[in-house]
């Protein structure tokens, strides 16, 4: 320690030795001027002063420069050689620590100084301590400005510093937040918690709402902690918004509520849905729903990575789904497609969607598909169709039966006059005129046969025009859709022109423009019921009565690209443009109720899309309509030549005719007996009858749908006890089919004649059964 001692060096000798014996280092100075100088610039921690020199050099210490941070005033004692109260207490006022008068002794000067040893380390100890105290709370408000989190320094919640984080993060400025109690910067909601939390001294973190100075809100994690500071003990918290990561959190937790809705979504679907990658050629599941899954008996886990072949029985479907897919993907979007899976009564038809996705595996495509099971949809059509058509016949039903009427009336009237000439014949001279009238020469033999002939010739033309409308009208009722055949559209139009005539002949002329045309495939009776609504509304589209100055025009003709064209112009009301657009929706009609149902155009359009056609119409209000249809030409096929069946010369056989009506099944007897031993029964009943007692017959002719027992119950009781037998069976059908028996004679090989039965296919086919030998 460095001690500065200031005197006249003979009178404070005693202290000098002291200091020496203490081991300190001492300068001694005997100017006073010189003594401040070095007390300035040495700094000596103890000052011994003689108090001659004491008050100037006291007052010097205190004008001159502070002393260093923390570092103390020199420990000054003043020094009397000889006792001067009233000089040591001005001293002690001056600044000097203590006094010693004298006379000292050395022994006494070294515990002296021992004493003020002790005072000033514990001095410099205390002055030590500040000084790092406030180098800390510099270092830390350092630190605090540095920090990205906001701080905040107070004293049971008032707050006492804050750091820029903070101004910024609440938009206050440092005046308005000093002095504010914490809380205020807490919303509403966590108040409470807050307050609790200081009042703790909790050192956790925890979550809550802080409030802006603009009253908005948000999400923080505080943390406090009790720290020194400013000499006190104070709470020191910081303070982080944690709105970003809370809004992320609520965003997972939404997303993760939103896949397990969407996986629920995806499961409970009414559709079966999955995802397919393709490799090469090869599909494979990726995921599918539980729906999905179901279907092919497997949980979806058990689906993931298996290839679609598995379970696509048919090959050709497996190909389908591929070819399906790659067109997807070279279409870049969405490719629909049905099929069928099963047959007979297991027989379902679904329809596919497969769209890529952009999710890519090691760089293979990856599609979404969507099946959905369109069977009762497509039974629902198929009906709705079928009773489309069954009321356009109703409604048609009057002008039918005066189709029927007239040619029935003449092929009556020529049978009673046939009738006539042959009574005349059998009994000469009763048909003999009144005696009044002149004499006529009666005919000859040769002239009543050829009257004869010619009104049975009559009748049956008529009977012929008979069949043919009742050849249309079963065309209409036909439920025995799906079998298309290569048609000719033109056959199939006339049909429908015989059957809306009566519609048509009172309303406008019918030009025929035909030309040629191929064949198309299609199904004849829902083409008809294309043709046949065309017809009736271009009909309905000219008023009644003014024949003679409408037209309706129906042209076949090929198309450019070859398809078939049928075109139906009318000269009528036309179609109002804004309407044109709805035209092919379902239920849209402009006519009264009763008369439309708007049905008619949207399942033409459906039919003639299902055919690969197209259906479009060309129309202006007051201008009449042009429909135009196109279909698609058959596949060439080598046209099956019909072989005009002529008179067939064979073997005499023995044969059964069975049908519940008497008439039909003696007239057929009747046909064959030339040829035939016949044999004519009105029920099932009688026919077993005669097998069971005995009789033989080579050929059974047999109804289809007769009370009691059917046709085809006929034919089971056959199989099972004469087998032989039922090869032998022939069906006769009036056309009229049940479900039932649609599907029996797709099952059963026997062969079948339609009703009116055309007699040379009968004798044939007759013969061809005698053909296959004696039983
Ligand atoms: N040739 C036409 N001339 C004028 N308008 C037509 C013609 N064909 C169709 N339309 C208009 O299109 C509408 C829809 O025709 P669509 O055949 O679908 O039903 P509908 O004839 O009204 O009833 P439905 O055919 O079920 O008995 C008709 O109501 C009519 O307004
Ligand atoms: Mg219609």
């Amino acid at each position: 320690m460095i001690l500065l001692i200031a005197g006249r060096r003979a009178l404070l000798a005693p202290w000098l030795d002291a200091a020496a014996a203490r081991g300190h280092e001492a300068i001694v100075e005997e100017d006073g001027a010189r003594a401040l100088a070095i007390c300035l610039a040495e700094r000596p921690r103890v000052v011994l002063l003689d108090a001659g020199l004491a008050a100037p050099l006291l007052a010097g210490l205190r004008a001159g420069d502070p002393p260093a941070a923390g570092g103390a005033m020199p420990h000054v004692l003043a020094l009397f050689p000889e006792g001067n109260s009233a000089a040591a207490i001005e001293l002690l006022e001056a600044g000097a620590a203590d006094v010693a008068a004298g006379p000292w002794e050395e022994r006494l000067a070294e515990a002296r100084l021992r004493a003020i040893e002790l005072i000033v380390a514990r001095d410099d100890e205390r002055a030590r301590v500040e000084q790092a105290l406030r180098e800390s709370e510099v270092r830390f408000r350092h630190l605090a400005e540095g920090s990205f989190d906001a701080v905040a320094i107070h004293d049971g919640g008032v707050m006492l510093d804050v750091n820029r984080s903070m101004l910024e993060l609440y938009g206050y400025t440092r005046e308005e937040l000093i002095g504010r109690s914490a809380l205020e910067l807490a919303a509403p909601g966590s108040r409470d918690l807050v307050r609790r939390n200081i009042a703790s001294g909790l050192e956790a973190g925890y979550e809550g709402e802080a409030l802006r100075k603009d009253g908005s809100r948000f999400f923080v994690e505080l943390r406090g902690r009790q720290v020194p500071y400013d000499g006190k003990m104070l709470r020191v918290t910081s303070i982080r918004d944690i709105t970003q990561q809370k809004l992320a959190e609520q965003a997972l937790r939404r997303s993760e509520e939103s896949e397990s809705t969407l996986r629920a979504f995806y499961d409970t679907a009414p559709f079966r849905m999955g995802i397919l990658e393709l490799d090469g050629e090869v599909l494979s599941i990726v995921s599918c729903n539980v729906p999905a899954a179901r279907a092919l008996g497997q949980r979806p886990e058990e689906l993931s990575g298996r290839r679609v072949e598995e379970f696509v029985t048919k090959p050709s479907n497996s190909r389908l789904w591929l070819d399906q897919c790659l067109e997807a993907i070279r279409a870049s979007g969405p490719v629909q497609f049905e099929y069928v899976l099963g047959d007979g009564a297991e027989r379902r038809a679904l329809s596919a969607t497969v769209c890529p996705i952009s999710a890519r595996d090691e760089g293979r495509p990856r599609l979404c598909y969507v099946i959905d099971d369109v069977t009762e949809r497509r039974k629902l059509e198929a009906r709705l169709q079928l009773a489309d058509r069954l009321v356009s016949v109703g409604t048609l039903a009057a002008g039918v039966a005066h189709e029927i009427n007239n040619p029935l009336t003449y092929v009556l009237g020529n049978l009673s006059l046939a009738a006539r000439e042959l009574d005349a014949l059998a009994a000469p001279g009763s048909a003999q005129p009144a005696p009044a009238q002149p004499p006529t020469p009666p005919p000859t033999l040769a002239e009543q046969l050829a009257r004869c002939r010619s009104a049975v010739a009559l009748a049956s033309d008529g009977a012929e025009r008979v069949r043919q409308i009742v050849r249309d009208l079963k065309l209409f009722s036909r439920v025995d859709g799906g079998q298309r055949t290569a048609v000719k559209v033109r056959d199939v139009l006339e049909s429908a022109i015989q059957m809306t005539w009566n519609e048509i002949r009172h309303r406008a002329r019918l030009v025929r423009d035909f030309s040629e045309a191929p064949l198309v495939e299609a199904d004849e009776a829902p083409l008809a019921q294309v043709f046949l609504n065309l017809l009736v509304n271009a009909a309905q589209a000219i008023p009644d009565g003014r024949a003679a100055e409408n037209q309706i025009t129906v042209s076949v003709s090929t198309g450019e690209r070859g398809e078939a064209v049928v075109e139906i112009t009318d000269t009528g009301e036309g179609i109002d443009p804004q309407n044109l657009p709805r035209i092919f929706d379902p239920f849209f009609t402009t006519k009264p109720v009763g008369v439309g149902t708007g049905l008619g155009l949207s399942i033409c359009h459906g039919i003639v899309t299902d055919l690969g056609g197209t259906l479009s119409v060309d129309s202006r209000g007051g201008q009449g309509s042009r429909f135009r249809v196109t279909l698609p030409p058959a596949a060439a096929r080598p046209a099956a030549p019909r072989e005009k069946p002529g008179r067939v010369r064979g073997r005499r056989g023995r044969v059964l005719v069975i049908d519940d009506e008497p008439r039909v099944s003696a007239a057929i007897a009747g046909l064959l007996s030339d040829e035939h031993e016949t044999r004519a029964v009105s029920s099932a009943a009688e026919a077993l009858a005669l097998l069971d007692g005995g009789e033989r017959f080579d050929v059974l002719l047999c109804d289809l749908l007769m009370p009691q027992v059917t046709g085809m119950e006929l034919f089971s009781l056959l199989c099972e006890r004469r087998p032989e037998l039922a090869r032998r069976v022939v069906f006769l059908t009036g056309g009229a089919f049940t479900e039932g028996a649609r599907a029996f004679l797709q099952r059963v090989s026997a062969p079948r004649l339609d009703k009116p039965v055309d007699v040379s296919l009968l004798r044939q086919t007759v013969q061809t059964i005698l053909a296959r030998g004696e039983i």
